[in-house]
């Protein structure tokens, strides 16, 4: 009898519903007992729970999916332990999460040739009050024309914090008029002012997972409940493979297993304005139709990682991208080249070879379960934490609707 070995994997959450439940549901169901290198793999699923630890106290997980760690300080700082202590595989890098801001990464990707609107970073009109502030501003700040600069980046532009997200802060400003007025109104915020993509014929976020990649139409002008377009983004497969390209070479870049990109297209060329997502929406509230996707890449991409011990990279290692913005060739082409940097640090071939050998009743188990009332119950726990109790039927069954669509199109497709 081959020997049994069970790799744990710990989800750490915070608001998180939906996602879980399913990721827990779907995993219990395929029930996975994997022949792998003479043993015999079983999985365990825990969520991971906050108390106090010893810095050398052995870490139970071989993966962990953080989904707090850019707000929470004390598992920030648990996953960091448990990746330099104790080797755990965590998504994603705490340190990158940490210190990469909206700005670093526009700025890396400008030198990487990517479209990134011009975008100016300004010091804040106010502060907190701090020991040596007055003399340092006395000494080095310089009075600014702030007009001057709104007539450099050109309007119509978006004035938005350096660090921002969840849309806080953003405006979108037309004249000199508008832009000091809304400066006076920023307090302590260091903004950005960003070239507005304007006029643009196509919204799309581009998710990434690993070497899993998916694009969604996006509409910002739609209530909440309904930006992203359900259905497939139907692009033309240059333009997918493009904006796959930019994705992955941006996780590839910051050590990001999972995040998002926000591109607009402007005469058939695709801008992207929003990519420090490194903990991006997973809720069925907000995803519908396109959640099942993002589901099976969580559970793909844990079970690829936990199952062949993926090994955390220890340094982001930037060098091989520069090599390749520094050459003549045409952006298209860099671009391709970053892209095959990027899926070679996500395994691409062993991971679909490993999906393609382990998991070949994956996706219609995922596709069954989906049509459970476990599913079920998941989508209304989402939505009677976010709706108010006289609208959690209704819009139970409008989610409920988009997923049993996605359910439709994906038998039909395979
Ligand atoms: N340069 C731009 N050109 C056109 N539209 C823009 C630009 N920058 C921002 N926007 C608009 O403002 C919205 C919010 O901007 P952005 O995505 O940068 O901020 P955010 O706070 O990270 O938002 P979220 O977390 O929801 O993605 C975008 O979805 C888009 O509709
Ligand atoms: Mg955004």
């Amino acid at each position: 009898m081959a020997k049994t070995s069970v790799r744990r994997i710990g989800l750490s959450l915070g608001a998180d519903l939906c996602w879980p439940a399913c990721f827990e549901g779907i995993l219990r169901r395929l029930d996975l007992s994997l022949r792998l290198g003479g043993e015999t793999v079983r999985f365990d699923v825990e969520r991971v729970t906050i108390e106090p630890f010893a810095l050398d106290q052995p870490v139970r997980y071989d993966v962990v999916f953080d989904r707090i760690a850019h707000w929470y300080a004390p598992t920030r700082e648990w996953v960091k332990k448990a990746i330099v202590h104790d080797d755990t595989y965590v998504l994603n890098n705490p340190w990158s999460i940490q210190s990469m801001e909206k700005h670093t990464t526009y700025a890396a990707m400008m030198r990487l040739g990517f479209p990134v609107p011009a975008t100016w970073l300004v010091p804040p009109k106010s502060y907190e009050p701090k020991d040596d502030l007055q003399v340092t501003l006395r000494r080095y700040a310089r009075l600014f024309d702030l007009g001057e600069v709104g007539r450099k980046v050109g309007y119509p532009l978006f004035m938005k914090p350096y660090d921002g997200g969840a849309w806080v802060g953003v405006s979108k400003i037309d004249d000199e008029a508008a832009l000091r007025a809304a400066y006076e109104k920023s307090g302590t915020r260091v903004m950005h002012l960003q070239k507005a993509v304007s006029p643009f014929d196509l919204f799309v976020r581009g998710l990434g997972f690993g070497a899993q990649f998916t694009a969604f139409r996006y509409d910002p002008s739609a209530p909440l409940h309904a930006r992203y377009v359900a259905g497939p983004a139907g692009l033309p497969a240059e333009d997918f493979a493009l904006l796959r390209d930019m994705t992955l070479t941006i996780n590839a870049f910051f050590g990001w297993d999972f995040n998002s990109c926000e591109a607009l297209r402007q005469a058939g060329v695709y801008h992207p304005i929003d990519f420090a997502n490194a903990c991006p929406d997973s809720q069925v509230t907000s995803l519908h139709y396109h959640f099942p996707w993002l589901v099976k890449a969580y559970v793909k991409w844990a079970v690829f990682c936990a199952a062949t011990r993926r090994k955390k990279r220890p340094t982001l290692d930037w060098e091989p991208f520069f090599e390749i913005a520094r050459t003549d060739a045409p952006f298209r082409e860099k671009l391709r080249r970053y892209g095959e940097i990027a899926r070679a640090r996500f395994d691409e071939r062993a991971f679909e070879a490993f999906c393609a050998e382990h998991l070949p009743t994956f996706d219609e188990v995922a596709r069954d379960f989906f049509g459970t009332d476990e599913a079920k119950q998941a989508v209304r726990a989402k939505v009677a934490a976010l709706f108010p109790a006289h609208e959690v039927e209704e819009f139970t069954e409008h989610f409920w609707a988009q997923v049993q669509q996605w359910r439709r199109d994906d038998a039909a497709a395979r």
